[in-house]
């Protein structure tokens, strides 16, 4: 009897590593950023991936982003250590801690501040997350905004049957675990940690554009085991299934984002906090941003 061979499952490689650039972002806190760079643009329908800090700020020190505004897209903080507090023009209040997600879909337009919440600035410490921009497709950029906080006891978590590698189900599913996300289009952002020697295979749906984001340690992707390093991006090819994988000569822990998702295939005209399709339609944002249709922030 003929067994079906690996061969018949299409493995995705990488096709481009991409190293992060340190910039300030905001008030001033530093953030290593794959994209939008030169290099890379966006990467349909991503638009901007921001690892902000790691940072260990002392007492007073914490910087955030004040008051401004988002049209068309969506932006997806994810904390991983300390506490921000977040606060828009529709009278929506929210603190991260860590492992906790807010999912914010701007559609028409908010202004919003993300900050480092009050205590936490005072005692000072350690900040860490990243922040991801998602473009909406034509139809929903004017939708009513849309916020879904999640806090990380809500975050699906499931680990191989070895141990050795775990993941949090932010958008999308792996090892038979659902996100509790709804997002408009088709999303994975599945964050995985490998212990050495672990590895998985993952599915990733064949329409979608992916990429891989290490956040610390070295891992290894595809069948060619190809490694990506701490503040590196792979950008990987077509397939249906990525193989990740941590050396077993590995002294720590790595961590990574595994991000997907299907295409838009729509012009981005893209200034700022705007993201669009058309160059009227920026105008047209900016305008409404300077006449306050997008309202302003109340304070307390
Ligand atoms: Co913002």
């Amino acid at each position: 009897m003929i067994m079906p061979t690996e061969t018949s499952t299409e493995h995705r490689a990488v096709v481009t590593v991409i190293r992060a650039e340190q910039t300030l972002e905001g008030g001033g806190f530093p953030v290593r950023r794959p994209f939008p760079t030169r290099r890379l643009r966006e990467l349909d329908p991503f638009l901007l991936l921001d690892e902000m800090g790691p940072v260990e700020w002392g007492p007073g020190e914490a910087l955030g982003a004040p008051d401004h505004p988002h049209r068309g897209f969506e932006t997806v903080t994810y904390l991983l250590a300390g506490k921000m507090q977040h606060r828009d023009s529709q009278g929506h209040v929210g603190v991260l801690g860590p492992g906790d997600v807010q999912w914010m879909t701007a559609g028409a337009g908010v202004v919003h501040s993300e900050l480092p919440e009050p205590a936490f600035k005072q005692t000072g410490g350690m900040m860490h997350g990243v922040q991801l921009w998602v473009n909406l497709p034509a139809r929903d950029k004017m939708m009513e905004p849309r916020y879904q906080d999640i806090p990380a006891a809500q975050i699906p978590e499931a680990a191989s049957d070895d141990g050795l590698v775990r993941v949090r189900v932010i958008a999308g599913e792996a090892l038979g675990c659902a996100a509790v996300i709804d997002t408009r289009i088709p999303i994975q952002y599945l964050h995985y940690t490998l212990q050495p020697g672990g590895s998985i295979e993952q599915t990733v749906p064949v329409a979608h554009n992916a990429m891989v984001y290490v956040l610390s340690g070295l891992v290894q992707l595809g069948t060619a085991g190809t490694p990506v390093r701490s503040g590196e991006l792979a950008h990987l090819g077509a397939g249906e299934v990525l193989r990740i994988g941590a050396p077993a000569t590995a002294t720590v822990a790595a961590d990574l984002l595994l991000l997907s998702a299907a295409p838009l295939h729509e012009p981005v005209a893209r200034h700022g906090p705007f993201v669009m399709n058309t160059p009227a339609e920026i105008e047209q944002a900016i305008k409404d941003y300077q006449a306050g249709l997008m309202g302003r922030i109340q304070s307390e």
